[in-house]
């Protein structure tokens, strides 16, 4: 039944018809969104990725081709050729309402079977079937409108890095296993059998290597591959748009970086950004929104509670201080009759997920104080609780006493938690900040050792370069992060550009000289021949796609996304490889196969 275009040209999207066209000839090609046969009349809503057109076949127009159109059903693929005229009935919501094209041919090209998920953006599918079907998903106006944005977005950063001088420069995928940051996603070599090539994770050294060649600026639009645990910002492969400059400080790459947000927000929002951004340092950050990303549309601040916890009747609070550890609180204004006392025990229930052993709360009621832990303290506590925490009748107070990053983890994530559950956040209301003066090093219990905390090539403040051999937990990093709506939608850092610095932290991070030169040798040794200062940002692509449009799920900015197990729904992937490519790659599978599984 399908039949060729003979060459047959599209004069229109369906979805951008309007007035103006009355009375042309169109020729529209789409999917077939909805038929109705009136009997004589028959009506067809054409959908392109433009939206929908309604299509009239009438028999006083054209008898043959209400009979070639009266077979097909949804989804079916057509080619139409009509006269745009003024709708009888006006459709007031589609943008296309106000006209109709009468058909005068019409060619099937080809056919569908019933889909599996309608093309509609409340079809309801769920999310499993949707990523089976991706490319009838993609079909749906939301997804398509993502993808266009997206796609919109990634302008921007070229035209805006283009324009200020910025080369787009290409790096290796395949690249030498490095054993910093996430986990390496690694591919066996088969012409260098037993060795092997890990995908990038970032292209950090490359783009410091183009500095040491005199590119001078650099961009690329990139994919990068890390194999962590997924989250719903997080995916196994994802896009960066990686930036480095020459002889440039922490406050150069912000600004620029800042012009470029301004230009963003302007394009694709019409949303007017004051510059300078806010900057925040991390530690207070930490203190007052327990995140090195806060979302400040909401207040809902920390307060550390210590002082009174210490000598209050509270066994826990005054133990956990005594232990070295925190109480801090943050104060919900008007959240006293918010919650009822499942609401409360599903908060509780949410803070033990960040790792909390509870969470004790206080609301300030007309009738007295109601709180678990009232029968505890004396009134000179709850006074000095109440004052600290600012409280007044109506408001609750949500407490967490253990280790600090618990106790920051965990309110944290309660005030953005309690925000989105008031509904505190106003619709188009974007607060961006910048984050620095980040930790240089961070202990890994783990690995019972200090690993970089950004990256081992991010410079130290200038005043904390004596601290990396004494005092390494407190030592900060010139290191910056771009945080959108409590997201972090970009990073980077003033690198080290002298070997001896470089190598000092290669020792500070527990390698020998001879693993240091093993792993990075060739970055020490293009530092010998003349490297300028320099530094840079990444930005995630998805993530900044995903503030922008004010969504949660990853999944929904990416065309062809892996789940949460790493898995594409679509094709299989990750599949068994064939018995053949894994001889070929000097491969053994220490697994056995199912098949050869013994009781
Ligand atoms: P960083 O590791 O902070 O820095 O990454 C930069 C940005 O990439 C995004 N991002 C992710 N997005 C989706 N899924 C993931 N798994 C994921 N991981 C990171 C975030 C993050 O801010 N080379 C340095 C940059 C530099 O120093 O210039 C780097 O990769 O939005
Ligand atoms: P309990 O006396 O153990 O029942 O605790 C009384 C209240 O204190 C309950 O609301 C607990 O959730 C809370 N609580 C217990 N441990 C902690 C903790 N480490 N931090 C904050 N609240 C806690």
């Amino acid at each position: 039944m399908a039949e060729l275009l003979n060459g047959l040209k599209r004069t229109h999207y369906a979805g951008l018809l309007r007035e103006e066209h009355i009375d042309q000839k169109v020729v529209l090609m789409g999917w077939v969104q909805k038929r109705r046969n009136l009997g004589g009349l028959l009506f067809v809503d054409l959908r392109d990725r433009e939206g929908i057109a309604q299509i009239v076949f009438d028999t006083a127009v054209s008898q043959e081709a209400f009979d070639l159109a009266d077979p097909i059903r949804g989804e079916y693929v057509i080619a139409v050729e009509g006269t745009v005229k003024l709708r009888q009935s006006i459709n007031n919501d589609i943008p296309t309402g106000k006209v109709e094209v009468f058909a005068e041919s019409i060619k099937i090209l080809s056919e569908s079977e019933v889909p599996p998920i309608h093309i509609n953006d409340d079809d309801g599918a769920g999310e499993q079937l949707r990523l089976k079907y991706r490319y009838l998903d993609l079909r749906k106006p939301k997804m398509y409108n993502n993808l266009l944005f997206r796609s919109k977005v990634a302008s921007v950063f070229r035209n805006f890095f283009g324009g200020e001088g910025f080369l787009e420069v290409e790096t290796p995928f395949l690249n030498k296993p490095t054993p910093e940051g996430a986990r390496d996603y690694l591919v066996p070599s088969r012409v260098n059998p037993n060795k092997f090539y890990a995908l990038p994770q970032s292209p950090q050294l490359f783009k410091q290597m183009l500095m040491v060649s005199g590119i001078d600026r650099y961009y690329q639009i990139v994919k990068c591959f890390r194999d962590e645990d997924l989250r719903a910002d997080r995916q196994p492969e994802f896009t960066q748009v990686d930036v480095e400059l020459s002889f440039v400080e922490e406050k150069d790459v912000m600004s620029i970086n800042e012009r470029l947000m301004q230009k963003m927000f302007k394009e694709m929002l019409d949303v007017d950004l004051p510059t300078p951004f806010m900057t925040m340092a991390y530690k207070e950050a930490m203190e007052r929104f327990g995140s090195d990303k806060p979302d400040l549309r909401f207040g809902y601040e920390l307060k550390a509670l210590n002082d009174i916890a210490e000598t209050c009747g509270f066994g826990v609070f005054a133990d956990t201080v005594k232990a070295g550890n925190d109480v801090r609180a943050i104060n919900i204004d008007g959240g006293a009759i918010e919650f009822s006392k499942k609401g409360m025990k599903n908060l509780e229930k949410f803070a033990k997920t960040y790792g909390a052993k509870g969470m004790a709360w206080m609301k300030i009621t007309e009738e007295g104080l109601d709180s678990p832990i009232a029968k505890f303290l004396s009134e000179e506590d709850v006074k000095n609780i109440t004052e600290r925490m600012e409280a007044k009748v109506g408001d609750m107070i949500l407490f967490i006493a253990d280790k600090p990053s618990v106790v920051f983890a965990t309110l944290g994530a309660l005030r953005c938690e309690i925000a989105k559950k008031l509904d505190k956040i106003a619709e188009g209301d974007y607060k961006i900040l910048w984050v620095n003066e980040f930790p240089l090093f961070e202990y890994s219990e783990e690995e019972d050792r200090y690993v970089a905390k950004h990256h081992p090539f991010t410079s130290p403040l200038d005043a904390d370069m004596d601290m990396i051999e004494s005092d390494p937990a407190n030592a900060r990093a010139k290191a910056y992060d771009l945080v959108l709506n409590g997201s972090e939608i970009g990073g980077g850092s003033i690198r080290i550009h002298n070997s001896e610095l470089q190598s000092r932290m290669f020792k500070a991070l527990g390698f020998t000289e001879e693993e240091a030169n093993s792993k990075f040798g060739f970055l020490l040794d293009a530092f010998k021949y003349g490297v300028p200062p320099h530094g840079g940002i990444a930005y995630g692509l998805d993530r900044v796609v995903m503030e922008l449009l004010n969504i949660d799920n990853i999944r929904d900015v990416i065309a062809f996304p892996k789940t949460q197990q790493a898995t594409c729904l679509l094709t299989n992937a990750p599949a068994p490889a064939e018995e053949a490519q894994l001889e070929e790659l000097f491969l053994d599978l220490v697994i056995p196969k199912k098949e050869e599984k013994v009781d």
